[in-house]
């Protein structure tokens, strides 16, 4: 079934190349949102935006000014922000905390966390002004539970969670909605930066026994990302295959 929630809206989506930004770019595209791929991977993003009749734009959520230059070039081209589907991640090497590179563990927390704050910080005063606004931010499991030898991506998703709760009650007095989302394991090109054996593990605690779907976590953010989606803010939601307990 295809809906129209997204006629007239403008999104971005960073990570929106490939994986699961990419299902969600789709969806909202086919919903009839006008889309920015805000991706490091120009090339790719480019090749998407021309098949979605989006727009793409090389950005590095980690860097102020590269998050400037998006929502600029996106208002100039797509219009204001109205959806904001703050996906970029990495996961870094597997390891332990003892042996964990400190560069790798910078480059983590830059990307994952203070990435997500940068486009946040970067759209929520249009947002505040127009007084309507979704913001959906990819967390993950590893967030909430700590995985073992990713130290660095749980601290940094963890730290999604605390910001997506803290951004939510700073606009609670607006209709703009902040919320997250924790998937567990999908299989995506992430999966390069992992081990076998962390990827075996994390598979091992899903009670469904399978990974997600890329079209299964862009389900729920599109539903975050709607007018539906109107009276939870500042909320974790598990797609998980069962994993979250709580
Ligand atoms: N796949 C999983 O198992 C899984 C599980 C839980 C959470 N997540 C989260 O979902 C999100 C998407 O993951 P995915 O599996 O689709 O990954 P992916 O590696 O398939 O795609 C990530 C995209 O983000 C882009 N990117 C990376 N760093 C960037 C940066 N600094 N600035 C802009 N773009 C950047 C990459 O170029 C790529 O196109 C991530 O935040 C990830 O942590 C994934």
């Amino acid at each position: 079934m295809t809906t129209k929630r997204f006629e007239g809206r403008v999104a971005a989506v960073t990570g929106g190349a490939r994986g699961i930004g990419l299902a969600v770019a789709e969806r909202l595209t086919a919903e009839g949102a006008r889309v920015a791929l805000w991706d490091m991977d120009e090339g790719e993003g480019k090749v998407v935006a021309a098949r979605l009749g989006g727009a793409a734009m090389r950005v590095d959520v980690a860097d102020d000014a590269s998050v400037a230059a998006a929502v600029a070039a996106t208002e100039a081209t797509l219009g204001p922000v109205d959806i904001l589907v703050n996906n970029a991640g990495i996961t870094g090497p597997n390891g332990p905390v003892e042996t964990y590179p400190v560069d790798a563990w910078r480059r983590v927390v830059d990307v994952d966390l203070t990435g997500v704050f940068l486009c946040c910080r970067a759209v929520v005063p249009g947002m505040r002004a127009r007084n309507r606004g979704r913001i959906v931010n990819v967390a993950s499991i590893a967030g909430k539970e700590g995985n073992p030898n990713a130290a660095a991506y749980s601290a940094a998703k963890a730290g999604v969670i605390g910001l997506t709760k803290a951004l939510a009650k700073e606009l609670a007095a607006t209709e703009v909605r902040v919320n997250c989302i924790t998937p567990a394991a999908v299989k995506t090109d992430i999966f390069a930066q992992m081990t076998e054996q962390h990827i075996g593990w994390m598979l091992s605690k899903i009670p469904l026994g399978r990974f997600g779907l890329v079209d299964e976590v862009a389900a729920m953010i599109c539903w975050l990302a709607s007018d539906e989606a109107s009276f939870s803010t500042g909320a974790v939601f598990d797609v998980s295959g069962g994993r979250a307990t709580y």
